[in-house]
This record gives structure tokens, sequence and C-alpha cells, in this order.
């Protein structure tokens, strides 16, 4: 049977994407923020999974006020990096995987949560960012990504948004979806976006460095009071564009050791960066033991 098999935790900003694609990774400003991922693209090196279960937001590019998934997952062959106004960025067409997509698809609806289906979509920032990161710069056309990546869209931009234990009673459903597909899988889940940021408004440039670093502690180590997190801690403390971290409660939720605590989880790498653009970076790999 497939299985999910380890969970990465990032932020994704787009000027990091832009950073990696002008080549500005070693200049001062950027220099810090790298650093913080060299463990992790070597982690990936060693633990090449076979499929990525990619959790993350779009943010108006696929969908528009005309339509708004709160849950969609990309059923699609492909997905190409989305055009976000400066032209598509120069990374490799992201490979899906239809076959498991679908099946948990089936399996999800079934257990009560409703997905949108999609089946043609453009992935942004959202993705491909959280991507670069963990597997360095690539070639648009000579390289490929790692494996085949399963795009999941939360609607987390216009309101109503998903609550965080929604998000997390997801993962779960998710990681059970995972383990009745036949096929002998490695899949990672990736839960992105966040820390503390917001880029709007009066409290324009927000960051809480000490709630993140709080929130994160009990992530790891108390997921179901970090799942109680009420929606509007999210947006007093980490701005508004903080709520992008109930995102990470889904990979959270599907992690073993919440449905069997004789399943133990190993935190192989934590990393917090401030600041990346107007945007808290932090960075998580946890691996079953
Ligand atoms: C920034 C952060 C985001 O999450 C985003 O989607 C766009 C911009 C920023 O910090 O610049
Ligand atoms: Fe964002």
């Amino acid at each position: 049977m497939a299985r999910i098999t380890a969970s990465v935790f990032t932020s994704h900003v787009p000027a990091i994407g832009a950073a990696m694609d002008l080549g500005k990774t070693h200049e001062a400003y950027w220099q810090p923020l790298f650093a913080g991922y060299e463990f992790s693209k070597q982690w990936m090196k060693d633990n090449k999974p076979d499929v990525i279960f990619l959790v993350y937001n779009d943010h108006a590019t696929a969908f528009s006020l005309d339509l708004i998934p709160t849950f969609a997952i990309g059923t699609a062959a492909e997905f190409t990096p989305a055009d976000e106004g400066w032209g598509p960025r120069p990374v490799p067409k992201v490979i899906g995987h239809p076959e498991l997509a679908s099946h948990i698809a089936q399996s999800v609806i079934q257990q009560d949560f409703d997905l949108t289906i999609v089946n043609k979509m453009d992935v942004d920032h959202g993705l491909t960012v959280p991507l670069s990161l963990m597997c360095g710069e690539l070639d648009p056309v000579k390289d490929a990504w790692p494996c085949p990546v399963i795009p999941f869209a939360v609607n987390v931009v216009q309101y109503p948004v998903p609550s965080g234990r929604r998000c997390f009673n997801l993962g779960q459903a998710i990681r059970k979806a995972v383990e009745s597909y036949d096929e002998n899988l490695n899949v990672h889940i990736w839960g992105t976006g966040g820390m503390s940021h917001q880029l709007q408004g009066a409290r324009a440039g927000l960051i809480n460095r000490e709630w993140d670093n709080a929130w994160l502690d009990q992530l790891i180590a108390h997921p179901e009071a970090a799942a109680d997190t009420p929606h509007m801690d999210y947006v007093r403390e980490a701005g508004s564009e903080g709520i992008e971290l109930v995102m990470w409660l889904i990979a959270r939720g599907a992690m073993a050791d919440i449905a069997d605590p004789a399943r133990k989880i190993s935190v192989k790498h934590r990393f917090y960066h401030v600041p990346a653009s107007n945007t808290a970076v932090g960075h998580a790999i946890l691996e079953h033991v």
C-alpha cells in the first residue's frame, strides 16, 4: 500500500522564487534564508519520495472571484507554472499523478470532505516556490522535479476560509485515503504558506516571531491544540495572510501519530528566518520514527 512517511512545512514568497530565478541567492539579504534550506535539499535527495502531495494556496491565479473552491485537488497529468504578471517562472512543469489523485478524491469525498476536482490548472508561486526551496535551481527544459506532485489548493485568500480544525481533520482523511491505495508508494505531504505576514492595510508588514515559534512548537508537539487555534488568533497574531498557516495543519493531520499515539514522529529539521520580503519564513521537516 501507499504510505505517508514524512511531512514538510515551508513558507512561500514570490520574491524567493525571483531571487532564485535571477541568481541572487548569494546576496547578503538572501544568503541566510537559503542557508536554512541546505539541509532540506540534501534531505530531499536522500529521501526521494515517489509522490509529493502538496498543500498550497492559489493567489487568484488559477481561480478568481468567479470560482472559489475551498479545497481543490489537481487530478491532471501535468500543471504549467502560471504567469503571475511577469511571465511564468523558468522552472520545470509539474507532473501530476492522476491515478493516486483520483483515488484520494474518491476516498476523501466518501469520508465527507467535499473536494473540487480540477483537471486543468496552472500553478502559482504558492506551489512552485516551496518546490524550488526544497529541490534547488533546475533547468526548466533539461531538468525535472524529482517526482510527480499532486497539487491541493486551499482557499485562504477570499473569505470565508476553512478553520484550522477542519484542515487538521481533512489531513487525517487524506492519510486514510493514501493508505487505501494498492500500489507501494512513498508519499510526502507538504503544508505550505505562512508564517506571520500581512500585505495590506494599517498593519502591513506585521511579523510576530514569538507567536510563530510558539505555534510551530505546538504544531509539532501538541497538534490537537494547534488545530484548535481560533481563526481570529491567526489574523490578530500572525496578520491577515498568516491565515495561510491552516494549510500546515492538513500536513500535520496526515502524520500517523495523530490517529495512533503509539507512532512517534521526529523533527529532522527546523528553521525560522525574518524577513523574506514581508513574510516570516518558517520551515520544518517531520518524519515517522
Ligand atoms: C508575499 C507573501 C505571500 O504569501 C504572497 O503570497 C505574496 C507576497 C510577500 O511577503 O511579499
Ligand atoms: Fe501567499
